[in-house]
């Protein structure tokens, strides 16, 4: 669980200190006063990454050449870790004050998962927000896929530039489509298997939130249909024609997709707005309670839920918060305090422009 939060130059916070003494944190406030800031910094934290932008730069301050955002974790272990990201020039991580140089062995001291109303876009639109999710739930669910995709992302960069060449190198070419090929295989299945046991989570949170016997499943299109190293590298090599008319590899798992498919039918081409928006919400739980289940009940685990309760019917609220209070701690986005009784016990912060004060009469 967060005891705090501290921000230097974070958008719109120039030097704020937050305490969180509370299981569920509300933060309220108008629009534009720095109530999903405050999200994005705790899964920034969590993930290194940010849900808003892929350029850390835009983060800082107006103004300001850095930020820096660190927070006190008290462990379900047991134990307390102070967690701190300086961001200028260069990143710096650091736990307990001693400097980490690997991502992997920062990112997932905790495990956040942010519900946010763009999620609706990982049903609706393109295949990369669908990798996209798949790359940053695999990252903090298992250490070593990060590497893989690295490993997979440098290698990928390494041939397509070398296509470029008149004469490119053939021994050159061949070696990195060896990395491609073995890491091809090693993320695809990894995403095979986290995707059965997401599809499964959220089959069974279609009939808890909605009853019936509507009939949810993920259907994945690996991109290549093999779990042959040597077949993949093959078919590398005898592309590099094509691929280098092209100017990219027109083979591999940076061209996935998954399909989430309702009684066997595409909610992208056919679902209803409603029926992707629950969709998107079962995701995202589903997630929750897969990265949950690692260390068992939820611990570690971290709900960011920026201004999507409201836009739900009252049933699958109930579910939804029914799910949410089974993690280690949640922070919810509301532009007014919310009267519902699931928030009795709730801390409850107010923003404006960039502060943050405990709210007056609220249960502290
Ligand atoms: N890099 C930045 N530097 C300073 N202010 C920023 C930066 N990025 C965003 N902001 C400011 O943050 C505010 C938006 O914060 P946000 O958390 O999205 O608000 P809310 O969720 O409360 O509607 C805006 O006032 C915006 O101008
Ligand atoms: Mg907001």
């Amino acid at each position: 669980m967060l005891k705090n939060l501290q921000l230097l130059n974070y958008r719109n916070y120039v030097d704020e200190k937050i305490d969180f003494d509370s299981k569920t944190n509300v933060l309220t406030g108008t629009n534009g006063q720095g109530k999903t800031n405050i999200l994005e910094a705790v899964y920034f934290l969590s993930m290194l990454r940010s849900f808003r932008t892929a350029s850390p730069r835009e983060i800082r301050g107006i103004g300001s050449d850095f930020f820096h955002v660190s927070a006190f974790l008290n462990t379900s272990r047991g134990y307390d870790k102070l967690l701190e990201v300086d961001y200028a020039e260069t990143r710096r991580l650091r736990i307990d004050s001693s400097p980490v140089f690997k991502a992997s062995e920062f990112i997932g001291s905790f495990k956040a998962v942010a519900f946010l109303p763009s999620d609706l876009m990982i049903v609706t639109e393109g295949a990369a927000l669908r990798r996209r999710f798949v790359n940053m739930f695999l990252c903090s669910y298992d250490k070593i896929y990060l590497a893989d995709l690295n490993d997979y992302a440098n290698a990928l960069k390494s041939r397509n530039a070398l296509l470029k060449n008149q004469n490119p190198d053939t021994d050159a070419l061949t070696a990195f489509e060896r990395i491609l090929a073995e890491k091809a295989v090693a993320i695809t299945a990894k995403r095979a298997a986290v995707l059965k046991k997401i599809s499964e989570e959220m089959a069974r949170l279609f009939r808890e939130i909605k009853g019936g016997n509507a009939l949810f499943n993920i259907a994945y299109t690996p991109h290549p249909s093999t779990e042959n190293i040597e077949a993949h590298a093959a078919k590398l090599a005898a592309d590099r024609a094509k691929d280098a008319a092209r100017r990219s590899t027109s083979l591999g798992p940076h061209l996935d997709d998954c399909q989430f498919l309702l009684n066997d039918k595409p909610l992208r081409a056919f679902g209803s707005t409603g029926q992707c928006r629950l969709a998107a919400l079962c995701l995202k739980l589903a997630a929750l309670k897969l990265l949950g289940d690692i260390d068992g009940g939820g611990a570690g685990t971290v709900a960011l839920v920026d201004d999507v309760a409201g836009e739900l019917d009252s049933e699958t609220q109930d579910a939804f918060f029914g799910i949410v209070s089974q993690t280690e701690q949640s922070f919810f986005t509301f532009t007014a305090t919310p009267s519902d009784a699931y928030f009795a016990d709730a801390k409850i912060l107010e923003v404006k422009n960039g502060s943050i004060s405990n709210a007056a009469g609220a249960a502290i």
